[in-house]
């Protein structure tokens, strides 16, 4: 039996005492726990060790209160297996922000015939090991959070070779649909084993990381994204847990997204919340504070986030988080004192 299980009834929307609160990337460069771990092992090494996933993701559930935790890991993680060369590059002074990077990157047909679907037990063993070595180290203190991306972001990477753009993978979708949609394919089968993987080794939720799905128009969302995604939502279903989509930049297709067969929707910042309850009446809400606002002043932090729960959280389904993930020169006090106050505020 969980201790603090919030954040499962916020999923459902189920009324709670007060409003849960994680935030994306909440284990990260803003902590001086998190860069200590990281002075000694790359961040492939850290992904790929379960005893140290399971260090760096209970770190902010013991400094800061979260609600939840999120499995340390990352959403290129199933590429290595699936066939590409994946790395993550220091970032160097005129050399790009660092982040990371595809040797092999997928081009053509052929390309796209070659990849794998990944066999997690096989492939992706270190996060099922890192996932029940998470569950013993929170000791049933807060849910889990599993994670993939999402077809579209996996693929951006995947054929851009790193964070270079969308170009390449949208110029695939109009001149060979029917390779773009072989890829779609394979990333949504990999998406799906990938996540019923994790739910079996203990994840008590998942959420999908489509980051860059605003990148394209409705009638792209509709032949390319929305199919695919709607597959993996009905994949999920069976297993019980709950489901989380989020996007950026995707706010003007609330209405279909909310039709995809996800629990929760997760908004980013560019829309009010009380816009995002009107068109989901009946969905979970989850989101979006600016994650600027947690660099200060801790005055405005606080008022913006007040904002959020006078505009949504007296009603059962809204699950506090930001709008994108935390920014690496986050204060780790602001962190702390936005998550106090969400805690005090009383639905
Ligand atoms: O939320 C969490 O705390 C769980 C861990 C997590 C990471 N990445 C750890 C990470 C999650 C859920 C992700 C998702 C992810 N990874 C996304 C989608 C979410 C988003 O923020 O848009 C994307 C696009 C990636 C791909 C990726 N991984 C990039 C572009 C980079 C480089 C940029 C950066 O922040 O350095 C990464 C590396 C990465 N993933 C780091 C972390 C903590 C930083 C690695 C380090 O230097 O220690």
């Amino acid at each position: 039996m969980l201790e603090n299980d919030l954040f499962l009834k916020a999923c459902r929307r189920e009324p709670v005492d007060r409003v849960p609160v994680w935030l994306m990337r909440q284990a990260g460069r803003y902590q001086a726990s998190y860069r200590a771990v990281r002075a000694g092992v790359s961040f492939l090494e850290l992904c790929r060790s379960p005893e140290l996933i399971a260090q760096v993701t209970a770190a902010p559930i013991d400094e800061f209160g979260f609600d939840a935790a999120i499995v340390f890991s990352d959403i290129l993680i199933a590429l290595p297996a699936m066939g590409l060369d994946l790395s993550f590059e220091k970032g160097e002074k005129g050399k790009g922000d660092g982040g990371p990077r595809i040797g092999n990157p997928v081009r053509t047909r052929s390309d796209i015939a070659a990849l794998r679907v990944p066999d997690p037990e096989q492939d992706l063993r270190f996060v099922l090991e890192g996932v029940r070595a998470i569950r013993r180290v929170l000791a049933e203190r807060v849910p889990l959070i599993g994670f993939v991306g999402g077809p579209f972001t996996v693929a951006s990477y995947a054929v851009e070779g790193g964070s270079q753009g969308f170009t390449r993978l949208k110029t695939m979708l109009y001149a060979d649909p029917r390779g773009a949609h072989d890829l779609f394919e394979k990333l949504t089968l990999a998406a799906i084993v990938q996540l019923q993987a994790q739910v079996a080794a203990g994840v008590q939720a998942v959420q999908i990381f489509e980051s860059w799905l605003g990148e394209l128009g409705r009638e792209d969302l509709e032949e390319f994204s929305f199919p695919y995604l709607a597959r993996i939502a009905d994949a999920l279903r069976r297993t019980g847990v709950p489901t989380i989509f989020f996007a950026t930049g995707t706010s003007t297709h609330l209405a279909p997204i909310g039709k995809l067969g996800y629990d929760v929707v997760s908004v980013d910042w560019r829309i009010p919340l009380a816009e995002a309850r009107r068109q989901l009446p009946d969905l979970a809400l989850q989101g979006n504070l600016d994650s600027t606002l947690l660099l200060g002043p801790r005055e405005t932090l606080l008022v913006r986030a007040r904002g959020l729960l006078d505009a949504v959280g007296h009603h059962p389904g809204y699950i506090f988080n930001l709008g994108h993930g935390i920014q690496p020169s986050t204060p780790p006090e602001n962190v702390k004192a936005l998550v106090d106050a969400v805690h005090a505020f009383r639905p």
